[in-house]
């Protein structure tokens, strides 16, 4: 037997008015997605904007449906905007913020795990990190560098390959 650690390191800021004009820009892009979210089932809204290496953003936020399960959460609607329409550009980075009349304004929201999956697909794709920024309700930042210390462990391509 051997015992294995994961050191995972990450930067938290007491505002986003801490952080440069370029992140600041994308967390207030993330917060206005958030206020377009359709989510009229859990009133849980949820925005999301993804930096691209020509530092334009592109927004996502929840989709959710009747049949509950054919929802999206927001991350994957803005990754797969990405992925649909600029598959050749380099992600840089991911806001995330969310809001609910039900919720605590307390730590930023975190990823789910579907989301987490679905995002390193595209880190691993271009070989390159993408930032993960999480804004909470009271302006507080969380600072992660790559996707993939949020999944650690984790399956991927390599996987799927013979031999
Ligand atoms: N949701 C997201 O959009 N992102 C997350 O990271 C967590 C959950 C959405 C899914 C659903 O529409 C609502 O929030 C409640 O789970």
């Amino acid at each position: 037997m051997k015992p294995i650690s994961i050191h995972f390191e990450y930067q938290r800021y007491d505002s986003y008015t801490e952080l440069q004009e370029l992140a600041q820009r994308l967390l207030l892009a993330a917060k206005d997605a958030m206020h377009r979210a359709y989510a009229p089932y859990s009133q849980f809204h949820v925005g999301a904007a993804i930096l691209l290496e020509n530092n334009s953003i592109v927004e996502g936020n929840n989709q959710e449906n009747a049949a509950y399960p054919s929802g999206l959460c927001a991350e994957r609607v803005a990754i797969f905007s990405v992925g649909a329409n600029f598959p050749n550009q380099t992600i840089q980075a991911i806001a995330i913020t969310a809001s609910s009349a039900n919720y605590i304004a307390g730590e930023p929201v975190t990823p789910c795990g579907a989301c987490r999956q679905s995002m390193l697909e595209y880190e691993l794709k271009q070989g390159k990190p993408i930032a993960v920024y999480l804004l909470s309700p009271s302006n507080e930042v969380i600072v992660i560098p790559s996707v993939s210390q949020l999944l650690p462990l984790h399956f991927d391509a390599s996987n799927l390959r013979k031999g």
